[in-house]
């Protein structure tokens, strides 16, 4: 299990991210969703030990301190792929030497190509893209050498922050047809993260919400008809059920800096909301942080 506990991060005065506790297991698809801001990624970065958080533990597989030099075996373990592939893929390397480097440590040299071959072939690509250079190829594609080389070195863990972002219709769904895919064939533990309510309760079976830096519910995907935190609401009436107005978040009135953070947005809120709201148990694998749910 990858797990982030009691995580906190401050950037000078931005709080980004405020004590969230995130679990992954292998062979699950996790779902994070949240609008831009919200700190998604620089929760993904903490996982994935890109950067450390102020407080808190990442704990990979019951191991909680990776020293520095034992961070290149949780790296093997632990893959992350960004929102914006151009930035992340080498401009000065070709594809196939993409691919090659994190194979370098890891595989005999007989077989690179083969397995070079198969990585693209996972993702639906022709051996040839591998002489190009990434500025030779679409958004798209560059996506997938991203995750090809994501699962190169075998991961038990993919972090994939905002992978659809930037890409067309047609291209997000392949892609994210090839992910389902891949987490169906292997025993992968997922982290999808994206603004896209809709894309994360498809592809995910738990469904975590962020706000503010702070998760405000946690619950199964399937569910996602019984959230009952007015953000979330707002999220799903939006996309699901746009003819009703019930939730009336349209206007962005800001983020409170005390007690709830969406009080000043919130057509439920009460005068306690002026405190911090604790995690209220719905059901099973389902909470809140709400004084006034639906
Ligand atoms: N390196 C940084 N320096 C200063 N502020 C940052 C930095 N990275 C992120 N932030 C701030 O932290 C908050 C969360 O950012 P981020 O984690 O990128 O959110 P998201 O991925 O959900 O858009 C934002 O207010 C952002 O401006
Ligand atoms: S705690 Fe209050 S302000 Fe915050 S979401 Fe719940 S009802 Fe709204
Ligand atoms: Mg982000």
């Amino acid at each position: 299990m990858l797990l982030g506990k009691e995580l906190w991060k401050t950037y000078r005065e931005t709080k980004a991210v405020k004590n969230v506790s995130i679990a992954i297991e292998q062979g699950e698809t996790v779902g994070l969703v949240g609008e831009t801001g919200s700190g998604k990624s620089t929760l993904a970065r903490m996982i994935c030990r890109l950067i450390p958080p102020d407080a808190g533990t990442i704990t990979l597989d019951g191991e909680t301190s990776v020293s520095h030099l034992n961070v290149k075996k949780f790296w093997k373990q632990v893959q992350i792929i960004f929102q914006d592939s151009n930035g992340s893929l080498d401009p000065r390397m070709t594809v196939y030497n993409i691919l090659k480097e994190p194979l370098d440590n890891y595989i005999s040299r007989m077989k690179k190509s083969e397995r070079i071959q198969e990585l693209l072939e996972s993702v639906d690509l022709r051996f040839d893209i591998s002489r190009r250079y990434p500025h030779e190829i679409s958004g798209g594609q560059r996506q997938r050498v991203a995750i090809a080389r994501a699962l190169a070195v075998n991961p038990d863990y993919l972090l994939c922050d905002e992978p659809l972002s930037g890409l067309d219709t047609d291209t997000q769904e392949h892609i994210l047809r090839l992910l389902i895919a891949i987490g169906e064939h292997r025993p992968f533990g997922i982290l999808f993260i994206s603004h896209d309510l809709a894309l994360c309760t498809r592809i995910s079976r738990r469904l975590y919400v962020l706000f503010a830096g702070s998760i405000v519910e946690r619950l199964d995907s399937k569910n996602i008809h019984s959230a009952v935190h007015p953000y979330t609401r707002s999220l799903f009436e939006h996309i699901f059920e746009p003819e009703k107005k019930n939730v009336k978040t349209g206007t962005n009135f800001g983020i409170a800096d005390r007690g709830c953070a969406f009080r000043l947005q919130c057509p439920q809120a009460v005068s306690l909301c002026k405190d911090e709201p604790a995690e209220i148990i719905i059901g099973a694998g389902h909470w809140a942080r709400c004084h006034n749910p639906f």
